[in-house]
């Protein structure tokens, strides 16, 4: 469904993208990993539209993104939920939630959104930004669910959260894609992509370097300890 080619894209003089190729394929979860500043922002940045390619390219089910301007592109059916998540504080949680609609959600909407996320319902009326970490979180995967995107792209969904809600957010991870969603993440949890990814994406100056099932990533602690720099 997600193919991305060759991708090239630069900040000023510096080419931060040196040729990425990665595929998520339909009901997927594909991990995108590697150390800090090696890319996997503006890799998903790029995809979105919110950095332009200057070369290669990523299509969705055929459409060509890389020619898109980024406010179209969430109507192809893909949501992303930006590192720090991207919430805005003096905004209530509702309308954070609803941000992305061009009319009032239905309540078949509202009930798709609370069913899974209840502790969003009884903070509608709270300040997107005096909401926890975990809870932001929620709010703004919560966001994108109410778009019903075909592909989720999650970048670090668990930076700074603490470890005993780490959990809660994979299993919400996982159900989300049990309905049918992709999911297409950056994580620099490695238990989580373990837990989680299907396929696993190592990421080192600007290109992709690996790609191995989680499994079989699981049996090369000599790999993980060149790209990562950590111990599996
Ligand atoms: N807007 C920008 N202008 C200039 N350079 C940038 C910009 N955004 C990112 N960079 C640089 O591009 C490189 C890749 O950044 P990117 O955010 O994609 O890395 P990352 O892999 O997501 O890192 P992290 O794990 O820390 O989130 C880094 O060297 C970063 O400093
Ligand atoms: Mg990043």
């Amino acid at each position: 469904m997600l193919e991305v080619r060759d991708l090239h894209a630069s900040y000023g003089k510096v080419e931060v993208l040196q040729g990425v190729s990665l595929d998520v394929a339909d009901g997927e979860i594909v991990g995108l990993l590697g150390r800090n500043g090696v890319g996997k922002t503006t890799t998903l940045k790029a995809i979105m539209g919110l950095v332009r390619a200057s070369a290669g390219r990523a299509t969705f089910d055929g459409v060509d993104l890389t020619g898109l301007a980024a406010h179209r592109v969430p109507a192809h059916g893909i949501g992303y939920v930006p590192q720090g998540r991207g919430i805005f504080p003096n905004l209530t949680v509702e309308e954070n939630l609803f941000l992305g609609l061009r009319s009032e959600p239905s309540a078949q909407q509202r009930a798709l959104i609370f069913d899974r996320f209840p502790q969003l319902q009884e903070r509608l009326t709270q300040k997107g930004g005096t909401l926890s970490g975990g809870e932001q979180q929620q709010l703004a995967i919560a966001r994108c669910l109410v778009m019903q995107p075909k592909l989720l792209i999650l970048d670090e969904p668990t930076e700074g959260i603490m470890p005993i809600l780490i959990k809660e957010i994979r299993s919400e991870i996982r159900k989300i894609n049990k309905t049918g969603v992709s999911i297409l993440l950056v994580e620099q949890n490695l238990v989580t992509a373990f837990k989680i990814c299907s396929v696993i994406y190592l990421m080192e100056k600007g290109a992709i370097v690996h790609r191995s099932s989680a499994a079989d990533l699981k049996t090369q602690p000599d790999v993980i300890h060149r790209y990562l720099g950590m111990a599996a």
